[in-house]
This record gives structure tokens, sequence and C-alpha cells, in this order.
């Protein structure tokens, strides 16, 4: 038996195509809405500069993280692992190289939005010392609200 060890690389929207095909399956029937088509991620792109990292088993894309610089933040839109490759430290490596790229590139902080839905995203975000900053509440259900978090790497109290 061989076992494949997991890689991490930084990606391109050339990959956006596996990417939202992995992205579909993690997604459909979380939320109200159908998971966003690829359309939907090109356009969404096309108006900033993504910052893309995936997770790679063998050739297969098994965790993929899209970040965009909003508001002198890193955003953090889309965060992805194939089910049979959770809680190997996936997701907290891809948050890794969000992190990095921030500092590197001397923005300040990273910041996500979550729903009530996701709570191993939920329970990864407080584990890494992400700070809940602001709440968007749902119209009809409690689970779909929206829940803002921020890192910030700043030493000052500025968020
Ligand atoms: C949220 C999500 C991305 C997490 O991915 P993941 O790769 O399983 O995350 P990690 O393995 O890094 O962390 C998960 C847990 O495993 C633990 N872990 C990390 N490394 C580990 C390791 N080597 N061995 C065992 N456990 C480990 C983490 O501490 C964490 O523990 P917790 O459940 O107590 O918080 C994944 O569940 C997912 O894709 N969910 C559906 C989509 C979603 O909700 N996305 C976020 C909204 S955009």
């Amino acid at each position: 038996m061989q076992i494949m060890s997991i890689t991490f690389e930084k990606g391109d929207i050339h990959l956006l195509k596996e990417i939202v095909l992995l992205n579909e399956s993690v997604f459909r029937g979380m939320y109200e809405h159908e998971p966003y088509s690829l359309d939907h991620y090109t356009e969404r792109l096309l108006k900033v500069k993504p910052v893309i990292y995936i997770a790679k088993s063998g050739n297969q894309i098994i965790g993929d993280a899209i970040s965009f610089e909003r508001d002198g933040s890193l955003y953090l839109w889309i965060l992805a692992v194939s089910p049979e490759f959770r809680n190997r430290g996936v997701a907290s490596t891809l948050f890794n190289l969000m992190e990095q790229h921030a500092r590197d590139n001397g923005i300040g902080s990273v910041s996500t939005k979550v729903y009530n839905v996701s709570k191993e995203m939920l329970r990864l975000l407080l584990k890494k010392g992400y700070n809940i900053v602001a709440i968007e509440e749902h119209g009809s259900h409690p689970k779909y609200n929206a829940i803002h978090f921020k890192l910030s790497f700043l030493k000052s109290n500025t968020f």
C-alpha cells in the first residue's frame, strides 16, 4: 500500500476549474444557495488579485484557499478540504500560508466571514486566535448568520 503525502503549493486562476469541482462537492447542501459556479468564481476574481493556495494528494487537488486584499486586510473568501483529508492539518497549513503571504506583503491582517453552519471552521478560527469582529444576522434562520473574524498582526490594539 502506498500512502500519498499531501503537498502544498501556490495556485492560480488556471486551476479554477478543478478547484470549483472540489468546492462544489464540499459546499453542496451547506448553504441556502447552490455552490458557486465556475462563472461566479471567474467573475468575482476578475476584479481582484486572487491569492490561491492548494493542497494536493498526488496530482489531485484535495484542498484550496482563495483570498484577496480587501479594506487593507487579506480576506479569505473560500476554504475547502475534501472530506477524506480532514483533521490532518490541511486547512491549518493553508491558513499558515495565507498568513505568511499577508505578512510578507505588508498586509496587517487576515479576515474571513463564516456562517454558523460551518462549525469546523468556527472551531478552527477560534483555535487559531482569530477574533470575532462583527455578526451579520440573517433574516430567516440563525444558522445562516455570518460571523466576521480577523487576525491582526499589528502589536497595537488596531483592528
Ligand atoms: C473547515 C475545514 C476547511 C477544515 O479543514 P481541515 O483540513 O479538516 O482542518 P484541520 O485539519 O487543519 O483542522 C481541523 C481539526 O483537526 C485538528 N488537527 C490539525 N492537525 C491535525 C493533525 N495532524 N492530526 C489530528 N488533528 C489535527 C485541528 O486542530 C482541528 O481541531 P478542532 O476540530 O478541534 O478545531 C473543512 O472542515 C471543510 O472544508 N469544511 C467544509 C467547508 C467549510 O466549512 N469551509 C469554511 C467556510 S468558507
